[in-house]
């Protein structure tokens, strides 16, 4: 018979490893002192929904430009890509904890304009490495409603079925607020629930398409 005395439990309470594996980073910020840049920011994008299609995505109604948001000449969508530039840094210096590394970065967005009823089906961003969005305007949904919020899905769909149903969280929203900078593992399936508000909501989503630059390390063996 094993014996299980209390120095042995109460060790194992202390002292067993416990790690949260295979974590989804994800970076938020909101930017300060940006009302001036998303006021031009704002019109440029409006104007250019007044002359230009609109291209089909995972948007159900709305607007979409053409993905060449950062090819666009006005000064204010340079400032918002240099921003974005400096996120995509942060994000990836604390994710790889490796500041030696090397990447290039391969950026491209599009302008988005969601009007009430307007909203964006699940969808992942395939062959990127970040995907983000910056929110220009996010619009005047009424504060009680959860209108047109980011809804991250669990990137592991076997686990909301057999992992603690109802106890451990299935998804994850964000409520955009103007000047909000989102960041997020391009795999990591998400979508815009419906917009009910009466102002438009625009938005920038983008992709970033990195290659190391240089050596890595392969899998981190087990201990
Ligand atoms: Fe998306």
């Amino acid at each position: 018979m094993i014996r299980k005395d209390a120095g042995t439990l109460g060790d194992m309470a202390r002292n067993a490893q416990f790690e949260d594996l295979f974590a989804t980073p994800v970076f938020s910020h909101v930017l300060r002192n940006v009302e001036t840049l998303n006021t031009e920011l704002r019109e440029l994008i409006l104007e250019r929904e007044r002359t230009t299609p609109s291209m089909a995505k995972s948007n159900q109604g709305g607007w979409q430009s053409a993905p060449d948001f950062f090819r666009w000449s006005e000064p204010p969508v340079a400032a918002i890509e240099s921003f974005i530039g400096h996120a995509i840094s942060i994000a990836t210096l604390r994710v790889t904890a490796q500041p030696e590394l090397q990447f290039g970065v391969e950026l491209y967005g599009w302008a988005a304009v969601n009007r009430k009823g307007h909203y964006n089906t699940t969808h992942v961003h395939p062959m990127a490495t970040w995907s983000g969005v910056y929110y220009v305007d996010p619009g005047n949904a009424s504060e009680d409603t959860p209108s047109a919020v980011l809804e991250f899905a669990h990137p592991v769909t076997a686990s909301v079925m057999t992992f603690f149903p109802n106890v451990l969280p299935s998804a994850r929203v964000v409520k955009p607020r103007a000047g909000m900078l989102i960041l997020f593992p391009s795999y990591l399936q998400h979508s815009v629930r419906m917009y009910h508000g009466e102002s438009p909501r625009i938005c920038v989503p983008f992709n970033a398409h990195m290659a190391m630059v240089g050596k890595g390390h392969g899998p981190t063996p087990a201990s």
